[in-house]
């Protein structure tokens, strides 16, 4: 399973070191109310605050086992990568969890969350807004903490987090969401920051054990470019739609981005 080539892999490592440079030098700023209650998960720190605890919850509810160690050990990464970064970005550890814990609600196993029509990952973005929203709604936490601004980020980290061209260029949090995830496929090997330890590795990997990841993501992906192939055209899916499922590129033609382009109107 590569969501990256090792090409773009090694671009990003770089850039990771040199996007924010025009900021002053100094450790990550932590934005957001209150970093005092923290708690520790498999040796990491990780923010403990009730939206945090909420969206635990949440995407153990709506995850089969695979999933949610999957999401877990995506957040633990991500928070060890914030706290060890030496870059001067700011970033919001809650929003950050939050985001991280509900990347994946587009492959819900009990179905609530999945669209016909929607890719996952918008699946997902729109699935953390609701639940975001509801936590406001019953109590859980204050509207005038979660103004759209946060709100957004959780949308644009999810929804952005299998496309690397254009995480890496969107705002830190969006981008140290996607290193965490992806810092779970290959452990150090593919950790954008090269932060992570194959000591953190193994030991955040056996709280929360993978459970082949590599074939449960790949059961999933080709169930929607079984079940909803228009949501894959465009993206990293389709080459699971033309290496496993039958009929998908005959079914694609007259669908694609080179469709588009080729049948645009003449002069
Ligand atoms: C409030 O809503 C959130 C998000 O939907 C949910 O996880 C949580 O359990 C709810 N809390 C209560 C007390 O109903
Ligand atoms: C694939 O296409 C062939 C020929 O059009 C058809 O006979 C077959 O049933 C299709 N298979 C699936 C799984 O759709």
């Amino acid at each position: 399973m590569h969501f990256l080539n090792r090409l773009w892999a090694g671009a990003l490592v770089v850039l990771l070191g040199s996007s924010y440079s025009n900021a002053s030098p100094g450790p990550i700023q932590l934005l957001g109310r209150d970093h005092s209650q923290t708690r520790v998960i498999a040796g990491v720190t990780i923010p403990d605050t009730p939206v945090v605890r909420a969206a635990q919850a949440y995407a153990r509810a709506h995850a089969d086992d695979m999933t949610y160690n999957h999401v877990m050990r995506s957040w633990l990464f991500g928070a060890i990568i914030i706290s060890r970064s030496k870059d001067s970005v700011a970033i919001d550890p809650e929003v950050h969890a939050v985001a991280a814990l509900l990347h994946d609600l587009g492959w819900d196993n009990t179905g609530e969350l999945v669209s016909p029509d929607k890719r996952f990952e918008v699946d997902g973005a729109l699935a953390a807004w609701n639940f975001i929203e509801s936590s406001v709604h019953n109590g859980t936490i204050h509207s005038h903490d979660w103004d759209d601004d946060r709100k957004w980020l959780v949308w644009d980290a999810i929804a952005l987090h299998t496309t690397p061209t254009i995480f890496a260029y969107k705002q830190p949090l969006v981008f140290l969401t996607a290193a965490g995830i992806n810092a779970d496929f290959h452990g150090p090997e593919s950790d954008l920051s090269g932060l992570i330890t194959w000591n953190d590795y193994y030991q955040v990997k056996a709280a929360f054990p993978r459970l082949d990841l590599a074939s449960g993501v790949s059961k999933i992906i080709c169930g929607f470019a079984r079940n909803k192939p228009a949501t894959t055209y465009d993206n990293f899916m389709m080459q699971f739609g033309i290496r496993y499922v039958a009929n998908y590129s005959q079914n694609s033609v007259g669908h694609l981005g080179i469709d588009e382009v080729e049948n645009a109107l003449p002069n």
